[in-house]
């Protein structure tokens, strides 16, 4: 199936309907992990898969920040917001800096859109290459098996007088992936209701697959379950 997420086709709603999220308390947390993992302010700091750049415009005041995303119309709002942050277009799973960043982070479980192992593996080598040794590595995945229960229904809402947008899903899955059909509504002022669906597939990795995929592409890495969001907990990796 061809790529329908907002992601591709509608980059412009993503900060609306995730706007309960609290970037800058994130960037707090992000910043005190990176400095437990020896980075400190003012290093180069990379954000694979930064999306629209909401933790790049805090990032970017206390480092040298930068990011990519797979979509570009994302990564174009991302530079916008972020002007002094470089912003590209790239695939985690096949990507290159130079010269190496003290520091890559991936968060929001934009990993969790690498649906195997193979997949996995490739980001996990790309990311090693591209962080100097001795730098660390900070990904925050997608939900596991164990967290995902199949035929919830769930809802987002945004309510502005200029856009209203609802957002419902019933949870799936198939195999090891999680599957969702997110049916949008959108209200302009003087324009009909618009209603669109856009799918989403990410995999379940287990927590071990995930740390074998690091510790074989060269980082010493464990699980620290005091992440950012209930259930995601963050992969914390230094290079070796
Ligand atoms: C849930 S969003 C998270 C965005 C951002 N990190 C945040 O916290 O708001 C997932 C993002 O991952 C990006 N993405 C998916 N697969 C990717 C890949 N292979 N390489 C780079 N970015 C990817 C999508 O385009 C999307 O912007």
């Amino acid at each position: 199936m061809s790529d329908d997420t907002i992601y591709a086709r509608r980059p412009e709603l993503y900060d609306a309907i995730y706007s309960f999220k609290d970037y800058r308390a994130e960037v707090i947390r992000l910043a005190e992990l990176l400095g437990s993992l020896g980075i400190a302010p003012g290093s180069r700091v990379l954000e694979a898969g930064c999306g629209t750049g909401n933790h790049l415009v805090h990032l970017r005041h206390i480092y040298s920040a930068s990011g990519f995303d797979l979509n570009p119309g994302m990564a174009r709002i991302a530079s916008e917001k972020a002007p002094n942050a470089s912003v590209f277009a790239a695939d985690m799973t096949a990507f290159t800096v130079d010269p190496p960043v003290d520091a890559i982070l991936s968060l929001f479980s934009s990993i969790g859109y690498l649906l195997d192992e193979a997949a996995l593996r490739a980001a996990a080598q790309s990311f090693a290459a591209a962080i100097r040794p001795g730098g660390a590595l900070i990904v925050e995945p997608w939900l596991t098996r164990e967290a995902w229960v199949e035929g919830r229904p769930h809802m987002a809402t945004y309510d502005r007088p200029d856009l209203k947008l609802a957002r419902v899903n019933i949870s799936g899955r198939e195999g090891d992936h999680s599957v969702m059909a997110m049916h949008w509504l959108v209200g302009r002022p003087g324009e009909p209701v618009e209603h669109f669906v856009e799918h989403h597939r990410l995999w379940m990795c287990p927590r071990p697959t995930m740390l074998r995929a690091f510790a074989d592409a060269g980082f010493d890495v464990r699980f620290e379950p005091d992440g950012l969001l209930k259930d995601r907990g963050l992969f914390l990796g230094v290079r070796r």
